[in-house]
């Protein structure tokens, strides 16, 4: 008898100090029951916008995101321009609402997953450098750069493998591909232009009138620098929690083991 108890209770414990569990206050939803998963996804986003770090959910309001080149044309011809962007900081994730999830079913490998979402106002701040020559004005600045994404909607598309790791079984992408639409692309350089305000503020004013033409052109650069965003997010989460302990114990198996 006792042997037994000491048993169940070692079992009880190795199985609490397993994995990760979601906090208790975030309803766990069946497999594939996809208007559950989007109401606990928002949850989570509402009550945690500084993140859980024990669940590898990082803080949402306030994102860090690696350097960047936007442009990199080599310096010839009448017009060439390369701009790189450091310091640069995304504001407003915490204000995501997931609309839609796909394919989060018990065995997600064999589909595509998905999840669709919104954000009033995604904020991108940071420090750009600038080089270039446009016909025979010569460029040199650097400033603050600001971009302030507006009704913001994204799709991620996720293909993931299944890891074990402890028995559990742990989700690792192996492709994101964001597909993101906006209402509006507000930018703003300070300082294009150190000389001229004048010129700096016309600049800002051409490409904040022809902003969809500019985000045609930057769109591929855009979205290599949103997927790895969405990845550094989901990334973590998904090495910590595993994708049982998510959900549900699945009603059948239960009753198999029962
Ligand atoms: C997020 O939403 C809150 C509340 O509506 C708002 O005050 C805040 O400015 C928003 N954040 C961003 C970056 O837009
Ligand atoms: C650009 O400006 C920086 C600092 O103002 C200066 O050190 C650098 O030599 C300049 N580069 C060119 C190509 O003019």
């Amino acid at each position: 008898m006792r042997d037994i108890f000491t048993l169940v209770l070692c079992l009880q414990l190795i199985k609490s100090l397993q994995g990760q569990i979601l906090p208790k206050d975030i309803p766990k939803c069946r497999f594939g029951d996809s208007d559950c998963i989007v109401d606990s996804m928002n949850k989570v986003i509402r009550r945690y916008p500084r993140g859980i770090p024990a669940l590898g959910m990082k803080p949402i309001d306030v994102v860090d995101i690696r350097n960047s080149k936007f442009w990199d044309n080599p310096k010839v011809g009448a017009f060439w321009l390369q701009f790189n962007l450091f310091d640069q900081v995304y504001y407003g994730f915490e204000n995501t609402t997931i609309t839609k999830v796909k394919g989060f079913t018990k065995n997600p490998t064999s589909s595509l997953m998905e999840i669709h979402g919104r954000i009033p106002s995604l904020i991108h701040k940071g420090r750009y450098m600038s080089q270039g020559r446009v016909w025979i004005v010569e460029l040199n600045s650097t400033g603050e750069q600001l971009s302030d994404f507006q009704n913001f909607r994204f799709v991620l598309k996720l293909k993931v493998i299944m890891e074990y790791r402890n028995n559990k079984r742990y989700l690792k992408i192996y492709e994101l591909n964001p597909i993101v639409n906006m209402d509006r692309w507000v930018f703003w350089l300070d300082n294009f232009f150190s000389e001229n305000t004048d010129l700096t503020i016309a600049i800002n004013q051409v490409f904040n009138i022809h902003w969809v033409e500019f985000w045609n052109e930057l769109e591929p650069t855009n979205l290599r620098i949103f997927a790895s965003v969405f990845r550094d997010l989901i990334e973590d989460i998904l090495y910590k929690v595993s994708y049982d302990d998510m959900f549900l114990p699945d009603e059948k198996e239960t009753r198999e083991n029962d």
